[in-house]
């Protein structure tokens, strides 16, 4: 099912899904990988972290988002997410705006499912009119 998946992409799904196995997740119960290919090439990878306190919890793009900032990356080119789910999942509105703060408009978002199945969109289609620092100059 990752036929479609080639080269960094490729890379990028299988960081991805090793990182869902180091979900933190007792409380949904749904485990979510997420990988970054940064401006220089370097991939970093993250899980969603839950908390007894529900709201403290955090996604898997965040961990991944943090992970590429303290290695030095600053913009990333592609950000993939798995999940347990069934259907390819989809970055939430917090994460949507986390991915932007470190894009481009080219910036693209590969949203997968368990088997690889997935679908590919850019950060400004799922996340159209963000709001970002230019709106303070
Ligand atoms: N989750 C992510 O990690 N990324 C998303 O884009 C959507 C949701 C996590 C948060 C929580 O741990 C679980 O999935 C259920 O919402």
């Amino acid at each position: 099912m990752t036929d479609g998946l080639a080269g960094s992409d490729r890379l990028l799904f299988e960081l991805a899904v090793s990182a869902m196995g180091k979900a933190h997740a007792p409380y949904s119960g749904i485990r979510v990988g997420a990988a970054v290919l940064d401006e220089k090439g370097n991939m970093h990878s993250g899980c969603n972290v839950e908390n007894a306190a529900l709201p403290n919890g955090w996604c898997a793009e965040t961990t991944a988002i943090g992970a590429m900032i303290v290695s030095g990356g600053t913009r990333i080119e592609t950000i993939l997410v798995v999940s347990t789910l069934e259907n390819p999942i989809s970055p939430c509105g917090g994460c949507r705006q986390r991915i932007s703060e470190f894009s481009s408009p080219e910036t693209r978002v590969i949203m997968c499912g368990p088997g690889g199945e997935n679908k590919t969109l850019k950060i400004a289609e799922i996340l159209p009119e963000a709001f970002s620092e230019k709106f303070g100059k």
